[in-house]
């Protein structure tokens, strides 16, 4: 319940704000979550705090959108990069999803 009021805001920050190239819609963070329960749970967890190997707490995260999706494609030590595997929309997505679970992590 609370993901979706944060959703709700989310959607109608971006419809107050309109145009603009790195708005982020509840379509996005959809897609972003069903990537992330895919691919990414097994090292970051549900919640994207399990710390595995070293996969980077995103409760502690300090990273904006666009250094997360350089990360998610190229890679990063132990991170296996997804340039290929995901395409150019699915990494805004997911790295969209990823800021959702570090500002949920803070509270
Ligand atoms: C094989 C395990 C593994 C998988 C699978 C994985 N990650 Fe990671 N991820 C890591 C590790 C380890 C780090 C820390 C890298 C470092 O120390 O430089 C990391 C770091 C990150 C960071 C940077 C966080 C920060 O603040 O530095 C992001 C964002 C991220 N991962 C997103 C994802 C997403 C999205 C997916 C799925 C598409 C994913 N990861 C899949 C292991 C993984």
């Amino acid at each position: 319940m609370k993901k979706l009021f944060a959703f709700a805001l989310i959607a109608m920050f971006v419809y107050a704000c309109g145009g603009g190239g790195s708005q982020v819609t509840a379509g996005q963070l959809e897609a972003g979550k069903k990537t992330f329960d895919k691919l990414c749970v097994a090292c970051h967890g549900p919640t994207g705090d399990m710390n595995l190997n070293g996969a980077k707490k995103f409760s502690e995260s300090t990273l904006g959108i666009e250094e997360r999706i350089a990360v998610i494609t190229n890679g990063r030590n132990m991170m296996t990069p997804y340039k290929g595997i995901l395409n150019e929309q699915e990494i805004k997505d997911v790295a969209a999803y990823t800021i959702e679970l570090t500002e949920a992590g803070k509270k």
